[in-house]
């Protein structure tokens, strides 16, 4: 099956064609065509992702992603038959109004994919939510504006369904990501997932892929969002989850004198739930009580931060393989890319618990992800492709 994917709900723009094989069990994905493009330098401007220019920057990235993806894929043709290709006049009234709140994206894509053939495509996948609805929406009304043109079925994908199958995809770094054969990651259930980001922090039980139940979660802030909160205290640019990770690496390498006391929130509670906010408040009010930060005080928050989320989310996970006796433990989202928790998880494999974590361009924000999550949708649900429901961007949207 052949799945062009399309990731926009929140500051990464991402297109990526992948042939998918295998079945359950034994999915592999073949990378034909990738391409991303991060908004970090113009969110870093302002300290954090804002909604309607996000919107703006995937609708200008958009048409010539897809064109990198399809032209990677040795798909991007240009009709000999017909000049006008797919583009008929009905069509053509479709598209426009489905992008008509998309800015200039019904001329980009038109100045793009005219006299452009149909490309071998089965299904068209999209990011449906959780994330920013503004952001969403463009990438649900680019894909269903592709469906239109070329007569290929479009489907939803959940953002968090998408970094649990991202453990799915190992790339081999060493060959071209078009060349790359991602390898066969099967998963033993029950499974359980850590889902860390900018904007979630869940411990979801997996009895089976499709089966999902979130069993803990955060209360307030998501673990990325105290990330990148307390390093605006510090001072540090956006995003602040590499920044304080790097600072905490210095601490360590130094050795420094643990000074910085911080709690950590929950990790006696008798349930899986996380509260990170009053972290982030102990932070400030020890940066108050401190007065002015040197570079070292700075280094010593940091890694007394990282180690207090390092115990909590390692406390609660275990609390969770436990009580559901899981096989595999799924560790994912864009907050694993810090080395110290993906240590910390990585010491836990043992002979009976298998643990999975994405490579690191895996791990943040892409289209793969999603392509994979389409995949083992439509091996657990027959009708998932065929179905027609309206696909809706819902910046909500939780896995069930
Ligand atoms: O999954 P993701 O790419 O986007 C969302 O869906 O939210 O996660 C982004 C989050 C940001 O909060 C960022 O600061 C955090 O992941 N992050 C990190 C690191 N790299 C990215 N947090 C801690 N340490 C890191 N090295
Ligand atoms: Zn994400």
């Amino acid at each position: 099956m052949i799945i062009l994917s399309i990731e926009t709900s929140c500051d990464e723009t991402a297109v990526s064609i992948v042939e998918a094989k295998g079945g359950l069990t034994e999915p592999h994905f073949d990378v034909l065509g990738n391409a991303l493009f991060s908004q970090i330098a113009t969110h870093a401007k302002y300290g954090g992702v804002f909604p309607m220019m996000a919107k703006r920057e995937h609708a200008q990235n958009l048409p010539h992603l897809l064109v990198t993806a399809l032209t990677e894929a040795k798909l991007y043709n240009k009709n000999q038959e017909s000049k006008d290709g797919p583009w008929n006049e009905e069509k053509c009234g479709v598209m426009q109004k489905i992008l008509e709140r998309e800015n200039d994206l019904y001329e980009d894509l038109k100045n793009v994919l005219e006299n452009v053939q149909k490309p071998e495509i089965d299904v068209i996948a999209v990011t449906a939510g959780p994330g920013l609805e503004p952001a969403l929406w463009v990438g649900i009304s680019f894909a269903k504006a592709l469906g239109v043109l070329w007569d290929i079925p479009v489907v939803p994908v959940n953002h968090m369904e998408g970094h649990i199958t991202s453990v799915l995809l190992k790339t081999d770094e060493r060959l071209m990501i078009h060349e790359s054969r991602i390898l066969n990651q099967k998963i033993q259930f029950p499974a359980v997932a850590l889902l860390i980001s900018g904007g979630h922090t869940e411990l979801v039980e997996i009895s089976d892929w499709g089966k999902y139940k979130i069993v803990g979660q955060t209360r307030d802030d998501a673990v990325g969002e105290a990330f990148d909160k307390v390093a605006r205290m510090l001072s540090l640019p956006y995003p602040g989850g590499p920044e304080i990770s790097r600072l905490a690496e210095i601490a360590r390498t130094k050795n420094l004198p643990k000074v910085a006391k911080l709690p950590r929130p929950m990790i006696h509670s008798d349930n899986f739930d996380f509260s990170f906010s009053g972290l982030k408040t102990a932070v400030l009010y020890y940066i108050h009580d401190h007065g002015d930060l040197s570079e070292i005080d700075k280094e010593d928050i940091a890694r007394e931060f990282e180690d207090s989320v390092v115990d909590v989310l390692v406390e609660k996970t275990k609390m969770v393989l436990t009580e559901t006796g899981a096989k595999t433990l799924i560790v994912a989202g864009g907050v694993i890319s810090n080395k110290k928790l993906r240590e910390s998880f990585e010491q836990m494999e043992t002979a009976d618990l298998c643990v999975k974590i994405p490579g690191k361009n895996m791990a943040t924000d892409n289209a793969l992800m999603i392509a994979s999550a389409c995949y083992i949708n439509s091996l657990t649900n027959s009708s998932f492709i065929s179905e027609k429901a309206e696909i809706v961007a819902n910046g909500n949207l939780r896995l069930s």
